[in-house]
């Protein structure tokens, strides 16, 4: 680890509290000078550091950019690995060059911003620099591959609770991996699963998660439809949070409990939808979501249809089937 970031563990460690430069210079054994060089360089990049020739230096506001030691300040579950970058093409993408290392505990890769962000279907998940939170987390769940909608479910959850618990802004999820706030969607997930055939289990998964926090013009194929959380919060509190809800979560992994808390979040049951199967437009209501995760939808003409995949829409402008 470099200078610098060893300078910058202290002083998170000790967060609006004084260390003096000596502490520092003893801990990391290099001299006092460089000590008050480094935070020179720090307080450049606009960390909040204050100097005192009698008590040393305080980091006394924890910053907004996006970092590791923010993060990690946040964090009731430090034992992950974190990667974050400026700019690159997916965080999924990237997260494929982790999945081979024999890490047990979670990693997450977090941009700044993705030039190729990737949504289901193949679909463009638009990922400007930093009004957005684009992250994925790697995990090896210990699960079989038939369960895994419930790290979906599971995931939404985590997201919506996040927002709520530091926002009080109420999101809903439209099934199966959207996020909404009000009629527009403000993000999404993406997993990618990685199993073994011969045991039916998942050895890693990533799960990519998108959300809009401050983007204010979508491109025009997006803009009647997505929107985001526009709150002014710190996005390190934010990512922080969906990762221990998503941990907790899957730690205490309980099909029962994500189904109820999953169909009480949702937001399209009893809405009239739309789906394409076998390439034919089949309008219906959304009448509940099962316990392992799939849609029973009622169609216009009362047929019954079970989704456990697949992309719906809601129709809102469509006058009421029943
Ligand atoms: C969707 O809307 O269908 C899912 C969007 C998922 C976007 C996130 S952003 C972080 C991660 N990296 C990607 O390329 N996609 C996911």
């Amino acid at each position: 680890m470099e200078i610098e970031e060893k300078i910058l563990d202290i002083l998170y460690d000790n967060f609006n509290i004084y260390i003096s430069g000596q502490i520092i210079s003893k801990i990391l054994e290099i001299s006092r000078m460089s000590v008050s060089n480094y935070i020179k360089i720090l307080k450049n990049k606009g960390y909040n550091i204050s100097s005192s020739t009698n008590k040393g230096y305080i980091l006394y506001q924890i910053p907004t950019t996006i970092s590791k030691q923010s993060i990690n300040y946040f964090l009731d579950n430090k034992n992950i690995n974190m990667h974050i970058y400026d700019a690159i093409d997916s965080t999924n993408n990237k997260s494929k060059e982790y999945i081979s290392d024999k890490y047990i505990k979670p990693s997450v890769i977090i941009a700044k911003k993705q030039t190729d962000g990737r949504g289901r279907f193949g679909k463009f998940f638009y990922s400007p620099d930093n009004t957005g939170i684009y992250m994925s987390i790697i995990i090896s769940p210990n699960m079989y591959i038939k369960n895994s909608s419930y790290i979906i479910m599971a995931t939404a959850i985590a997201v919506c609770d996040a927002i709520k618990q530091i926002s009080n802004t109420y999101t809903k999820i439209k099934w199966i991996n959207d996020i909404f706030l009000d009629e527009k969607k403000i993000g999404g997930i993406l997993t990618e699963a990685f199993s073994n055939f011969e045991t039916g289990k998942i050895e890693k998964i990533i799960i990519g998660i998108g959300l809009n926090i401050s983007t204010k013009y979508f491109p025009q194929n997006i803009i009647n439809i997505a929107t985001s959380l526009n709150i002014s919060i710190n996005k390190n509190i934010l990512i922080a949070k969906i990762i221990d809800n998503i941990l907790n979560i899957l730690d205490n992994f309980n099909k029962k409990d994500i189904i109820m808390k999953y169909r009480s979040l949702s937001m399209i049951l009893d809405k009239q939808i739309s789906f394409i199967l076998n390439n034919k437009k089949i309008y219906g209501i959304a009448k509940d979501i099962t316990d392992n995760g799939e849609l029973i939808v009622i169609s216009q003409n009362k047929n019954i249809y079970t989704l456990n995949s697949g992309e719906i829409s809601i129709e809102i402008s469509k006058k009421n089937y029943e």
